[in-house]
């Protein structure tokens, strides 16, 4: 059969040759003009899905994507789902609204073209069209990072080079058979190096233990999610590790439950310092804004809070990273400058995902002059239509728990003005001052928070 040699692109001239003797004629034509996926559709999804979903991705940040895009089996399988993801939005992952586009660092928007040819793609049967000049997977998804992490002497690896002191847990952490999903927050011990002098870090990284990890969030190791790399400042910025932090990490585990799925999870940290001589420039400092008295009715389906914060120098803003739990539905970041009245949104997530806890990095930092303000809006969804929702009878308040809710608008900055600090040179006292303080308040803090979940056990 002659057909079956050509390219289904080049079939469309078949037809004005063919004879209408050939039946499948019509048929032919009809599956020559919708996209197949060696023709069309793997370029779109390398271009916006194999970031995570390919076969060797990196274990950034947590769990890995289901199945890799460049393989037509696994796309085919998977291509009703694909096509339901783009339409609810929920792939490829990113929250800020598509206003937004270009003010962060590796943002996610897909175009209405490529989305488009995705969805008829998979609307007229997902065909593999002709895998003669496939490209090979390193040409059609270049890793992000660096090729090739690096070994530290114990054999684990870092994608932000070999840490200068690492932190796990005091032992694995065992999540059990009928766990389905489990946050608790846990206290990390120094592993090797030495943190018992304040240190200036230039960057951190947090290694995912097990494959049910589906995210983190830590007070000094900052976060991982899905996709994102380790933290690593640009030269001259970092901040300041106080001696003897208490490293906490909160751990996010999503997997099934059932026998013979259980999982032991030792996630590490790690954190490479600055260097004598080296010079300090912006410390990076962040900042939670937040409103904890809310109180969230039973049922409520759009209950908004507000918080009103004053920025008291001029800054320059590095990133956002709002944070709600469960019933978290969207969140408003408006600014207002001291002249004032308007305000500018800074970021508006109309659909928030606990699931995924971005960071939202600008591209440039941005200058905010001392005196601006900060309005922060959330609204959430405390019903029984919300999926995500634990308890739709609860009256909810501000708590640790992720059955309770959080309203936190994190801000990281550094002063506008630049600091020339040496390393290794006497620390200025307000810097340590406040890092001690921050340190001392998040052990009053996480006092209680330490074990919390911990004592669910596996029986
Ligand atoms: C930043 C990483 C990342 C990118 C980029 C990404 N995904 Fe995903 N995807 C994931 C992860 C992780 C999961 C696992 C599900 C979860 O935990 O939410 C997933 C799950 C899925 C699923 C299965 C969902 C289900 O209901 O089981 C589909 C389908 C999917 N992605 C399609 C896509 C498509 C199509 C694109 C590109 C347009 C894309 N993804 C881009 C990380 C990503």
């Amino acid at each position: 059969m002659i057909s079956l040699k050509i390219a289904p692109r080049h079939l469309q001239v078949l037809p004005l040759f063919a004879s209408a003797a050939l039946g499948f004629q019509v048929a032919l034509v009809q599956a020559a003009q919708s996209p197949t996926y060696y023709d069309d559709a793997l370029a779109v999804l390398s271009r916006n899905c194999a970031e995570c979903h390919r076969p060797d991705a990196p274990n950034l940040g947590g769990i890995t994507a289901p199945f890799s895009v460049l393989s037509y089996e696994e796309a085919k399988a998977w291509a009703p789902v694909i096509a339901l993801r783009l339409e609810d939005g929920s792939m490829p992952p990113w929250g800020a609204h598509r206003q937004h586009q270009g003010s962060f660092k590796n943002e996610r928007y897909i175009s209405d073209e490529d989305k488009r040819l995705l969805l008829d793609w998979v609307a007229a049967g997902a065909a593999a069209g002709n895998p003669s000049q496939r490209p090979t997977d390193k040409e059609l998804a270049p890793a992000a990072l660096a090729p090739e992490p690096a070994l530290a002497a114990d054999g684990s690896s870092w994608w932000m080079g070999v840490p200068h002191a690492r932190v796990a847990f005091p032992e694995p952490i065992e999540v059990c058979e009928q766990t389905r999903d489990w946050q608790p927050t846990i206290r990390m011990e120094v592993a090797a190096g030495d943190l018992s002098e304040p240190r200036w870090v230039k960057a951190t990284e947090i290694r995912p233990g097990s494959s049910v990890m589906h995210h983190s969030v830590s007070n000094y190791l900052g976060v991982a999610v899905p996709g994102r790399g380790p933290q690593v400042y640009p030269q001259g910025w970092g901040f300041l590790l106080p001696a003897d932090p208490l490293v906490t990490i909160n751990m996010h585990y999503a997997k099934q439950s059932g026998p013979g799925t259980a999982i032991a999870d030792d996630t590490t940290g790690g954190f490479l310092f600055y260097q004598p001589g080296d010079v300090i420039d912006h410390v990076v400092q962040n900042t939670i804004p937040m409103n904890r008295d809310i109180a969230i009715p039973p049922g409520d389906p759009n209950y908004m809070a507000t918080h009103e914060h004053r920025i008291e120098q001029d800054i320059l803003l590095l990133a956002l990273a709002p944070h709600a739990h469960y019933r978290g539905k969207a969140v408003k970041l408006e600014l207002e400058l001291p002249q004032g009245p308007e305000r500018e949104t800074l970021l508006w997530v109309p659909d928030y995902d606990f699931n995924w806890q971005f960071h939202y990095e600008y591209k440039e930092p941005r200058f905010v002059p001392a005196g601006a303000k900060l309005h922060v809006t959330w609204w959430f969804d405390n019903s029984a239509a919300n999926p995500a929702n634990p308890d739709p009878t609860a009256e909810v308040r501000y708590g640790p728990r992720s059955v309770d809710e959080m309203m936190n608008a994190r801000y990281y900055f550094t002063s506008a003005e630049p600091q020339g600090i040496v390393v290794g040179e006497e620390i200025p006292e307000e810097l340590l001052a406040r890092a001690t303080q921050r340190e001392h308040y998040l052990r009053e803090q996480l006092a209680g928070w330490e074990t919390a979940g911990l004592s669910e056990r596996c029986q």
